[in-house]
């Protein structure tokens, strides 16, 4: 049986914080269309701090809120889809900079999904003996990837990382993972990759040519605004029925639903349409806005030290993002 608690949290919330007033001098935008249409009043940028520079300040912060030692982290499930490096992957880079001489290392990209996929990766693991805690941490660096002159993608992102430690648990861990690929042009950023071999082509035929063209502003985050917003409240509310199905649970047994939060009105539509009572919903967009797989992991470690995470709890983690991914996992702390 797959089962899973969380020991101990953390965050790093970059220093550069930006409101929508800043963002309203310079482009065509104003807090209250901001609030309105998003529930986001700001968010923070990374102005010189690597993705894996906050990654690694996440975990140790997970690290100390849990009781443990770099040296008892058995793997690091590291999910992001903004790293700054093909290779090592997010994983090495945090095992080195927390000195966990005992890990083992995966690295995840499912965007926004991403923290999902990795507890659920996680849960796997600690069915085997051989793995006890695992890190799990989430980071991303959004605020490079956006064009800031576009004022519909732009305003939904911010920057950080989140972290969780977590160890088996005889209590019932249940997920729901999908993949829709064939609308992946919903939501995507190619990477240009540049090389200067004389035998191999610069485009490539297999890739779509609305991916990879040489415009200046494909280097940035592509999105169909509205086509995501459709997918998401569709696929939030299928994955928390099919995984509460799955675990035999009915919407009153779950405690606590932590979504992932790209837009408070994506939000509350899809938790509505399932019959969820807003009180269980947790939400702090407001503040951070979406740091994409960063998003739950940020959440839970507002809850956790706040002392809202109680044992016995069920808990419902709910995320979708590029790909088209979704995902929700039930568990019970
Ligand atoms: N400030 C002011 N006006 C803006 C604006 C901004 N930041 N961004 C767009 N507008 C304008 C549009 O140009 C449009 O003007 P028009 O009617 O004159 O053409 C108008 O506001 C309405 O735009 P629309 O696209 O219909 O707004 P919307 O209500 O669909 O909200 C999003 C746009 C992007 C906020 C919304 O579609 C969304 O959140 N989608 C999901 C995106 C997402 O979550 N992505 C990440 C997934 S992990």
């Amino acid at each position: 049986m797959r089962g899973i608690k969380i020991l101990g949290t953390g965050v790093y919330t970059p220093d550069v914080k930006i409101t929508n007033h800043d963002l309203s001098k310079i482009m065509e935008t104003d807090n209250e269309w901001i609030v309105s249409r998003t529930g986001i009043s700001s968010r923070n940028y990374s102005k010189d701090k690597s993705n894996h520079y906050m990654a690694v300040e996440a975990s140790k912060s997970a690290i100390e809120n849990a009781g443990v030692k770099a040296e008892d982290i058995d793997l690091v499930i590291a999910s992001s889809c903004s790293t700054e490096y093909f290779y090592p992957n997010l994983a090495s880079l945090v095992q080195g900079g927390i000195g966990a001489v005992n890990a083992a290392v995966v690295e995840v990209n499912t965007a926004c999904t991403g923290f999902i996929s990795a507890v659920d990766i996680a849960s796997r693991y600690l069915m085997d003996d051989d793995y006890k805690t695992v890190l799990v941490v989430a980071s991303e660096r959004l605020a490079p990837h956006v064009d800031f002159e576009d004022r519909a993608s732009c305003i939904l992102f911010g920057d950080g990382a989140g972290a969780a430690v977590i160890t088996k648990s005889d209590k019932p861990m249940y997920s729901y993972l999908s993949g829709k690929a064939d609308n992946f042009e919903a939501l995507y950023r190619h990477k240009n990759i540049s090389h200067n071999c004389p035998y191999v082509d610069e485009k490539d035929e297999t890739t779509s040519t609305a991916a990879f063209d040489t415009d200046k502003k494909l280097q940035y985050l592509q999105m169909d605004g509205k086509g995501v917003y459709k997918f998401a409240v569709d696929a939030m509310a299928t994955a928390v029925e099919k995984t509460l199905a799955k675990a035999g649970l009915i919407k009153d047994d779950i405690d606590l639903v932590i979504p992932h939060q790209a837009n408070i009105r994506i939000i509350q539509s899809a938790t509505k349409a399932l019959g969820i009572p807003q009180e269980k919903v947790f939400v702090n967009i407001g503040e951070h806005a979406n740091t994409s797989s960063a998003c739950i992991p940020t959440c839970l470690d507002d809850l956790n030290k706040d002392g809202r995470i109680k044992e016995g709890m069920k808990i419902c983690l709910v995320g979708f993002g590029a790909g088209l991914t979704s995902g929700a996992i039930v568990f019970e702390q």
